[in-house]
């Protein structure tokens, strides 16, 4: 699908994307590119990250790849410091990178707790930690008038409970927590805005193969707001609404992508029956207002 925003909007921005060389992650690589920006890859896995990197070469997005772990303090900083090399600036940094699987709590073990904590939230804050000085007025070199941005991928699985998820649940809490508390601080201090995106189930991606290898059931449809898985571009183009100057004063929000879906649940009545029914509960509301017997009136 075409983007309807311009393709310069990211002209000259260098970004650094975790995860960034599969799934949604790689989606942000790709828009992100097309829409001007030169693009650093941090990931695990040295053939996914080369397989990125070429695609991207491919179509003539600046790209580059560096292995990395975001539990590693030490490789997170090795990271942003060769982005910096390498590009010169660091003007937006995402954090994408994610580990889920489904497991019920009673048979989450604490370290298999404590290792979604460690990627997704204690990961999340050591790249924005180790990005700050680059993220400062856009860039160690560069020094323009308004510093970087950071955006977070994150989820609405903790906004009520979901099943078989609570160490996602609880990262993901934490990276709403960390997203708020840095655009307070870093929004104030050095004009870093920091926001999040709540994707809802996004077909053809890692999560989605990995949390539900059916799709969503037939059943569950019926009650989606939007009727409809959501794509990757979805969430590329809310994340290029929130790094661009588009977002330029939105700073500690998670913007959910999820076409509704975390406010549904199933119909308690058919819409012809509510009609229906509505009318007789008024009328009889009319008829007999409480607290005072039909005879009394
Ligand atoms: N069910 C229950 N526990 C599990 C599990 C599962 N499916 N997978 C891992 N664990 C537990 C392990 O048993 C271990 O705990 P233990 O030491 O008490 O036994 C702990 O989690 C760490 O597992 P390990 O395999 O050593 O972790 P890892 O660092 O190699 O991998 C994961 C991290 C588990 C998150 C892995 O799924 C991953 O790398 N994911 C990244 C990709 C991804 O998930 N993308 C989707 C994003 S939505």
């Amino acid at each position: 699908m075409e983007s309807p925003f311009k393709a310069d909007i990211l002209k000259g921005k260098v970004a650094l994307i975790t995860g960034g060389g599969s799934g949604i992650g790689f989606e942000l690589s790709t828009q992100f590119g097309k829409h001007g920006a030169s693009i650093a890859i941090m990931g695990r896995r040295k053939q996914v990250l080369d397989d990125a990197v070429s695609a991207l070469r491919l179509i003539g997005i600046p790209a580059i790849g560096f292995e990395g772990d975001v539990r590693k303090q030490e490789d997170a900083a090795r990271v942003v410091e060769s982005t910096d090399k390498h590009f010169g600036s660091i003007d937006i940094l995402v954090n994408a990178a994610a580990g889920n699987f489904l497991v019920p709590a009673e048979d989450l073990s604490p370290n298999g707790f404590r290792t979604v904590m460690d990627i997704d939230s204690v990961g999340t804050f050591t790249m924005c930690h180790e990005a700050l000085k680059y993220l400062k007025k856009g860039g160690l070199g560069k020094r323009s008038s308004s510093g970087g941005t950071i955006l977070n991928i994150s989820a609405t699985l903790h906004y009520t409970a979901a099943w078989y998820q609570i160490h996602v649940s609880a990262a993901k809490a934490a990276v709403d927590a960390i997203t708020r508390n840095l655009a307070l601080e870093w929004g104030t201090d050095y004009d870093i805005r920091v926001n999040g995106i709540a994707p809802g189930p996004i077909g053809d991606t890692p999560g989605m193969r990995k949390l539900d290898p059916e799709e969503i059931n037939s059943k569950a449809r019926d009650y989606m707001p939007l009727f409809k898985l959501g794509e990757k571009w979805d969430i590329a183009m809310a994340a290029l609404y929130l790094v661009s100057d588009a977002g330029k004063f939105v700073n500690g929000t998670t913007m959910i992508v999820d076409g509704g879906l975390w406010l549904s649940r199933p119909r308690d009545l058919p819409k012809d029956s509510v009609k229906q029914l509505s009318r007789v509960v008024e009328k009889r509301s009319r008829d007999s207002p409480v607290g005072l017997p039909k005879s009394k009136m």
